[in-house]
């Protein structure tokens, strides 16, 4: 953090919440609260909602929320620290000169000049594209149909074939070999540094803030590998990242279509579907589903044509579903991708594909029927019991009865054995919700060093907890001798414990602030749901009681294991004993 806490929270307080969005945003008084039309999704009745009290806003709609920091960084594009800098400026706050500690000093150092020196890189690869250097590499955009404007819109460039030109330019701006090793541009070794990038065709990638964070460069040739790609770097994390994404998350349509290469989301664009993105040659990840989620609610799947393209439709399906979008599967066929058809059909004929793009479970279960000799009467009752079980994974009725009307009709089963069947084996089996999505999450998981699913229990009740002491504070008295703040282990909630604990004591309860101690759209956007819920609306008394009990034991018993685990110490052993025997007795009356 850049500014003391004190000063940040008192330029936050100078900035009326209802001001800041006011002039953004149309609202309208409802009671205590005001309400106006979501700037951050599409919508035609307002659902997005500011509340003075709270200093805090939040869109029932699309999830979004927070205080004046994180609805300026959000909605002009800024870090956090300009943020502070832009409402300091409206509110006529003086900020001092930037205090950093040196290790803060260092790193927020790296991080400005790695992004300096990534804008740097991708204007030196523009101008050696527009350059008599570069005309190989110019003819060769063009022959695959892009026009100048789209080179210039996408920023896409030229590197050299003299193996240290960048480095030498790079170098003459005055960095650092220390830095430019971090940028992952270069190649040292024992001969000397080198560019990574040689005669390539260059895709400078950017967040969703447009700031360069890394580059794909392809071969002109056959040559292998043909696209390569900037390593992980303190800017570049390829599974927070989406090709594309920093305009299309601006079209605003409602969908996003998901493609494979660089060249397919420029090919779409360039017909005029701006909300096209792809991966970074990895699979798609649950951060970048979530990251897509904060802007639509639905995606279409234009993957390639080939084997490879139908097996990451199947792994990505269950994960974006998992993060709440609904999915459409375009078929490209005869086709290999988007830019193909595209050259070959055109804007019109892509829509189309578009309209008639495939319901998700059907086409899975399209796949599920190619790979099955249907002639085969024991694969074909293999089939059968697959679809059935696939249909289980429809939790709501009404849903799963729309399916089997669908799945009866288009494969001619007979509806009701089909009934019969899924009945049968909802009695005794488990949804395996897809083979696919237990690969993948697993993986995904030990990749992340995320939570098991038991873990997720905890995380919710330790968020449940916090909402509900937000939204009836007098609660705080008590649960306050039987849940402290070090109970809540998981991040960010042992922060916002930890700062709204000590604001119940001192009897001045805050959210908004609390929020001024995450930096990130993304935790902002958090901690922000946590302080918006009405989850006790609607419940009994009695419900209401036996609910916060549930939650604190929850609560209480995960922090003792945690403790459990890591003590060392005999005595705070022994208080984790005490704690333990007294967790039966545990008895919250409201
Ligand atoms: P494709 O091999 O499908 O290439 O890779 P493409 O998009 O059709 O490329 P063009 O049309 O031949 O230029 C899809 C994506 O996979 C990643 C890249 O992100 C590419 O856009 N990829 C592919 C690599 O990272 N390295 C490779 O060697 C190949
Ligand atoms: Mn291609």
């Amino acid at each position: 953090m850049y500014y003391s806490d004190e000063l940040i929270e008192e330029i936050r307080s100078r900035n009326d919440i209802v001001d800041v969005v006011s002039s953004y945003v149309r609202l309208t008084k409802k009671g205590s609260t005001y309400f106006g039309l979501c700037p951050f999704h599409n919508e035609k009745s307002p659902s997005f909602s500011v509340t003075p009290s709270k200093q805090m806003y939040y869109c029932f709609g699309c999830g979004q929320g927070g205080n004046a920091f994180t609805f300026i960084m959000k909605h002009e594009n800024m870090t956090f620290t300009e943020a502070v800098k832009h409402l300091a400026e409206r509110a006529g706050v003086n900020l001092p000169e930037q205090e950093y500690s040196p290790e803060e000093k260092r790193r927020a150092d790296i991080r400005t000049q790695l992004l300096e020196i990534h804008k740097e890189a991708a204007l030196y690869f523009h101008r050696l594209l527009k350059s008599e250097k570069g005309t190989r590499a110019y003819e060769y955009l063009k022959e695959r149909g892009l026009s100048d404007d789209t080179i210039k819109h996408f920023g896409l460039g030229y590197s050299s074939n003299y193996g240290d030109d960048l480095y030498k330019y790079i170098k003459s701006k005055g960095y650092s070999d220390e830095v430019m090793k971090e940028s992952g541009l270069f190649s040292y070794s024992e001969k000397g540094v080198y560019d990574k990038f040689n005669n390539r065709v260059m895709f400078p990638i950017m967040d969703i803030n447009n700031k360069v964070i890394g580059f794909g460069g392809r071969v002109m040739g056959d040559a292998k590998p043909k696209y390569l790609n900037s390593p992980e770097t303190m800017l570049f994390d390829k599974s927070k990242n989406l090709y594309g994404m920093n305009i299309a998350r601006s079209s605003r349509n409602g969908y996003i279509l998901i493609c494979e290469g660089y060249m397919d989301v420029i090919a779409l664009h360039q017909a005029g579907f701006t909300n096209a993105v792809a991966s970074l040659g990895t699979a798609h990840t649950s951060r970048q589903a979530a990251l897509i989620k904060r802007y639509a609610n639905e995606v279409y799947l234009t993957f390639d044509s080939d084997g490879a393209g139908v097996m990451a439709a199947l792994r990505a399906i269950p994960m974006l579903k998992a993060s709440g979008l609904s999915v459409k599967v375009i078929d490209m066929k005869p086709y290999k991708d988007p830019d193909e058809f595209i050259k070959a059909l055109g804007a019109e004929e892509y829509q189309k594909r578009i309209d008639n793009a495939r319901n998700s479970f059907m086409y899975e279960i399209d796949k599920l029927k190619e790979e099955t000799d249907l002639n085969d009467p024991d694969l074909k009752a293999r089939f059968y019991n697959n679809v059935a079980k696939k249909l289980l994974e429809f939790s709501d009725e009404l849903e799963r009865n729309v399916y089997i009307d669908a799945v009866s009709e288009e494969y001619m089963i007979p509806k009701d054995s089909l009934i019969k069947t899924v009945n049968r084996l909802a009695l005794t089996y488990e949804p395996e919700k897809n083979k696919f999505q237990n690969e993948y999450s697993e993986q995904e998981r030990k990749q992340s060093g995320a939570k098991t699913p038991k873990d997720d229990g905890v995380r919710a009740a330790q968020k449940t907890l916090i909402t509900w002491l937000i939204d009836e504070p007098a609660l705080y008295n008590k649960i306050k001798g039987i849940i402290s703040h070090k109970d809540f282990i998981e991040p960010p909630f042992n922060m916002v414990a930890q700062l709204l604990f000590q604001q119940f004591e001192q009897g001045n309860v805050n959210p908004a602030s609390i929020i001024n101690r995450f930096e990130s759209e993304e935790e902002q956007s958090e901690v922000a749901s946590l302080f918006n819920k009405g989850l006790l609306e609607g419940m009994s008394l009695q419900e209401k009681e036996k609910a916060l009990n549930d939650t604190v034991v929850m609560v209480k018993k995960n922090s003792i294991d945690y403790r459990n685990k890591t003590v060392t110490d005999i005595a705070e052993l022994q208080n984790i004993m005490k704690e333990q025997n007294e967790l039966n007795r545990i008895r919250i009356v409201l």
